[in-house]
């Protein structure tokens, strides 16, 4: 019998700590099935991501590690899904820790250390470094730090 893993996402610029996390859930069974959340969805969280939900979730599918992509729409519909898709395994980092033990009446539900120094929010931070105000408030900092040192010369 096929031992199904499933795990849900938002999946924004799509990073090594992504990947590391989807290969070692797919090493816990036979098939991976990967709830991408749909920009709705991320929009009622009050997250706005870069890349929209059809490439996040065109990305997400064509990993060799994932056997299937679906939309995750709410929080409601995980036990649907478990039912849905007969998962053993329920699966996600450990910033999750302990929110989704309500599934363990249904299935195994296990929480997977996070790749450390690597995350879609210090990817926005830094490309939000490069905006046009940001380099403008890089040049007057930049400025500024030569007019001190120039005090020293
Ligand atoms: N994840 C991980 N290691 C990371 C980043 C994410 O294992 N360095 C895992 C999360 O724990 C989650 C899955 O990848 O189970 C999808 O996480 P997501 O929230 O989409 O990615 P983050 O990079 O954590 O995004 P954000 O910074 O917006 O929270």
């Amino acid at each position: 019998m096929k031992r199904v893993v499933l795990t849900y996402g938002t999946f924004d610029l799509f990073h090594a700590g992504h990947l590391s996390l989807l290969k070692r859930l797919k090493d816990l069974g036979d098939y991976l099935v990967v709830g991408v959340s749909t920009d709705k969805f991320n929009e009622s969280k009050g997250k706005k991501t870069i890349i929209s939900f059809q490439d996040r979730i065109k990305i997400i599918s064509e990993l060799k590690c994932v056997d299937l992509a679906i939309p995750e729409e709410s929080w409601d519909q995980k036990i649907e899904d478990v039912k849905r898709f007969n998962a053993s395994i329920f699966g996600m980092g450990h910033d999750w820790e302990g929110h989704f033990d309500f599934l363990r009446n249904h299935c195994e539900v296990i929480y997977l250390p996070r790749t450390e120094g690597i995350s879609s929010t210090l990817l926005k931070n830094t490309l939000r470094a490069f905006d046009n105000s940001h380099v403008d408030d890089l040049k007057k900092a930049l400025d500024l730090i030569s007019s001190i040192v120039e005090r020293f010369d």
